[in-house]
């Protein structure tokens, strides 16, 4: 089997997995991560192999849907790759990068690879797909879309961020306008800056309107 076979069946795997998911990791979400990881692996390198395997398997199965087990996502994904007889070595790269990258522990990624893997989750996380995801997710919890009255939070510990019922505006500054700071690559960092200043232009019109202004 050709490489381009092996992602054509990982791809379709991966479809048939998250089709219909509504919560910010359907497949749609992979497929932008997949062209953010090309697009930046264009500039910096790396094995583009292991970042194009890895960005579609990152979200295989969300540990907020197995009791916050996130040990299943990995297992799944080394089951499947294991059936595209792959040399074992590629399969150890892109399981480690998929137990480095999830937010919840915000380690930076041992390898290039899982940089730009990393990179190219957050920055659909920010910019025009960012808001979209946030007020999709908003809406699932059925959370206010703004709350004058509700301050942002900090949070003590990550249970906390969890379980937290804040109006989804509070999330830009509790997380989306955080993460342009935490790019691991150049390229991505540029990315994330144009997203950022799309993100700030966006609530400036927000509370202009809000207040009957503009
Ligand atoms: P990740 O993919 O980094 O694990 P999450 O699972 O926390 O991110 O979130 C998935 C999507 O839902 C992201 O776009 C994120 O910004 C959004 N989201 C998460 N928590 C909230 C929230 N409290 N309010 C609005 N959007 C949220
Ligand atoms: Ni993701």
């Amino acid at each position: 089997m050709t490489e381009k076979e092996q992602l054509k069946l990982t791809a379709d795997f991966v479809r048939a997995k998250l089709e219909g998911e509504g919560t910010g990791h359907d497949w749609w979400h992979i497929y932008r991560v997949w062209q953010n990881a090309k697009t930046i692996a264009l500039q910096e390198g790396g094995n583009g192999f292991v970042i194009e395997l890895a960005s579609l398997l990152h979200d295989i199965a969300d540990h907020k849907f197995h009791d916050g087990d996130e040990t299943v996502g990995p297992r799944v994904a080394q089951e499947f790759l294991i059936t595209l007889s792959l040399e074992n070595e590629i399969v150890m790269q892109v399981i480690r990068i998929m137990n480095e990258i999830s937010f919840s522990k915000g380690m930076k990624p041992s390898s290039l690879e899982g940089r730009i893997v990393q990179d190219a989750d957050r920055l659909d996380a920010i910019g025009a797909i960012g808001i979209a995801r946030a007020f999709a997710y908003g809406g699932f919890k059925e959370r206010e879309i703004y709350n004058p009255e509700i301050p942002p939070s900090q949070y003590a510990t990550n249970e906390e961020y969890k379980k937290n019922t804040n109006p989804t505006l509070n999330h830009f500054y509790e997380k989306l306008l955080l993460l342009k700071d935490l790019m691991n690559t150049k390229t991505a960092i540029e990315l994330a800056q144009k997203r950022h200043t799309f993100m700030e232009n966006y609530l400036d019109q927000f509370y202009q309107e809000w207040d009957g202004k503009r």
